[in-house]
């Protein structure tokens, strides 16, 4: 395929069919995530590949614990709070594959001030970036579909404690991957000339 046409037909899938994804099909996916650019070349990820069943229930048991606690405290109402749970557990217990991308915090450089360090945590997280962006276009190419979870990102330590991840590897998103069930909803698209500013 075309890479204008992997770009244009990429889209954030939320319904899978139950067809599986083969492992060689995972293996050309990190592959490509291996060749994304990373700030000092540096390949600060790792990819937690997340079979189905009983681990994946696990995690998907523990974030929802605390996804809940985080709701109520929001104000959200138990109806809202029940029917967001059911519908992020579907999707991640049913992707028929997912992988979860993580930071590898040992592989970024030290700085003495805090200022740095934290341009140093942007470029890990830019770079990753990259890295999920590879996957969710070859996947394409594959002639798979792939969606984005951002999940992780706001219960990291439980999601380390469920999948038994040192804390030096930071979850970033997971990524559902499987054969498109349903087109999802989707905002139009500003235009390249629309975003553009000169200066
Ligand atoms: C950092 C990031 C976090 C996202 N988190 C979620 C998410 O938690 N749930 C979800 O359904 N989609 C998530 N998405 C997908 C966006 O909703 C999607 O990219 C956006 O609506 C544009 O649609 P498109 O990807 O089909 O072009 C995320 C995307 C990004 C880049």
């Amino acid at each position: 395929m075309e890479l204008a046409d992997a770009i244009s037909r990429r889209q954030s899938v939320r319904r899978f069919t139950p067809q599986p994804v083969p492992d060689t099909i995972i293996t050309q996916l990190l592959e490509a995530a291996a060749l994304a650019p990373s700030a000092h070349g540096r390949q600060p990820w790792r990819f937690v590949v997340i079979a189905p069943g009983a681990g994946r229930h696990t995690l998907v048991a523990a974030m929802d614990a605390e996804w809940s606690v985080q709701l109520a405290a929001d104000g959200t109402t138990v109806e809202q709070i029940d029917a967001r749970r059911a519908a992020s557990a579907t999707r991640i217990n049913d992707a028929p594959a997912l992988i979860m991308p993580c930071l590898d915090t040992t592989l970024l450089d030290v700085y003495p001030d805090a200022a740095r360090q934290q341009a140093e945590y942007t470029m890990a997280v830019q770079s990753i970036g990259c890295a999920i962006q590879n996957i969710l276009l070859r996947a394409v190419d594959l002639g798979y579909d792939a969606g984005w979870m951002c999940a992780p990102v706001f219960c990291g330590a439980t999601v380390q404690r469920a999948c038994d991840l040192p804390a030096t590897i930071v979850p970033q998103a997971l990524i559902p991957i499987g054969v498109m069930a349903a087109p999802p909803k989707r905002r139009p698209k500003r235009s390249g000339a629309d975003l553009r500013i000169d200066r």
